[in-house]
């Protein structure tokens, strides 16, 4: 917890540096001069704990050197940090999976290597809820066991506001979205979410995957969509409204229950178009509608 510099008795923040989308790897490490430099202005600015919200790895749902790289990477930048798995870590969800589905071996793979694929953490006025959002419309029975902890997570807010993290954004601009897309978690499983917060939906919903920053308030959820850290996708992806580009955003939880967010593109990180990088996820021009975000 930091003060940010006011005297004793002034509101306190919690700050989170929300990271996404850094698709790191020893073997094909082409996005990690890009996290080192993000590593580099983290430190200096210091925030309370950095989140990152998945596709932490270029391809941990098949390679578990390719996850413990990851973790390695983040360790070393001597930071608070907690994550959740992107599909890229895990697999992708059943429903819309084009290849990698989530299965019982890719997630003991990543709970092997990161401990967890979902967290809770409280502070001052506010409840953090990371999900493993992989598992939304999943036959495994980790998916039942999530169902229960986000139900218990919901049930012991007392009061604080809640906040959630998770790979996928909910949707794009609507919650009745009907067409499944791997871009977004599918209109069944986000209505059983919508279903199970009630009346305490998430005031702040922070999700990575499009590689594109974008900030909006719709209805009473303030979504965050951020950037990766690692590479921009302008050939292969439209904007939903936002903002093909790199970089994070920076949450400030306060105790009364405010927040504040702010884009940040710390100096000296390159734009990359992952375009320019074949050897990661191969040609995109051959690949374009199997390559996920
Ligand atoms: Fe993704
Ligand atoms: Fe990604």
């Amino acid at each position: 917890m930091r003060a940010r510099g006011v005297p004793a008795g002034a509101a306190m923040s919690f700050v989170v540096a929300h990271i996404t989308d850094t698709h790191l790897s020893a073997e094909k490490p082409y996005f990690v001069a890009n996290f080192e430099r993000f590593g580099a202005h983290l430190r200096r600015a210091a925030p309370d704990l950095v989140v990152n919200t998945g596709d932490i790895s270029v391809n941990g749902a098949d390679s578990r050197d390719d996850l413990v790289a990851a973790r390695d990477l983040h360790d070393a930048l001597g930071l608070n940090w907690r994550a959740i798995p992107g599909n890229h870590d895990i697999g992708d969800n059943q429903e819309t999976a084009k290849k990698q589905p989530i299965d019982a071996e890719r997630h003991a793979r990543y709970l092997d290597v990161f401990g967890e694929d979902r967290w809770v953490i409280d502070v001052p006025g506010w409840r953090l809820l990371a999900v493993n959002a992989l598992l939304f419309g999943s036959d495994l029975a980790q998916a039942v066991d999530q169902e229960a902890f986000i139900a218990d997570a919901v049930a012991g807010l007392d009061g604080r506001s809640l906040a959630l993290f998770l790979h996928k954004p909910l949707f794009f601009a609507d919650p009745g979205e009907a067409d499944p897309t791997h871009l977004t978690v599918s209109p069944g499983p986000r209505q059983r979410l919508l279903d199970a917060f009630g009346a305490a939906r998430p005031r702040v919903v922070c999700s990575g995957h499009l590689h594109e920053y974008r900030e909006s308030l719709i209805g009473d959820m303030h979504h965050v969509w951020a950037p990766g850290t690692s590479f921009t996708v302008p050939g292969l992806l439209p904007t939903h409204g936002g903002e093909h580009t790199v970089g994070y955003v920076e949450i400030a939880f306060e105790a009364d229950g405010r927040f504040e967010s702010r884009f940040v593109r710390p100096d000296g990180v390159d734009i990359l178009d992952l375009a320019d990088f074949p050897g990661a996820y191969g040609d995109l021009r051959r690949i374009k509608t199997a390559i996920a975000e």
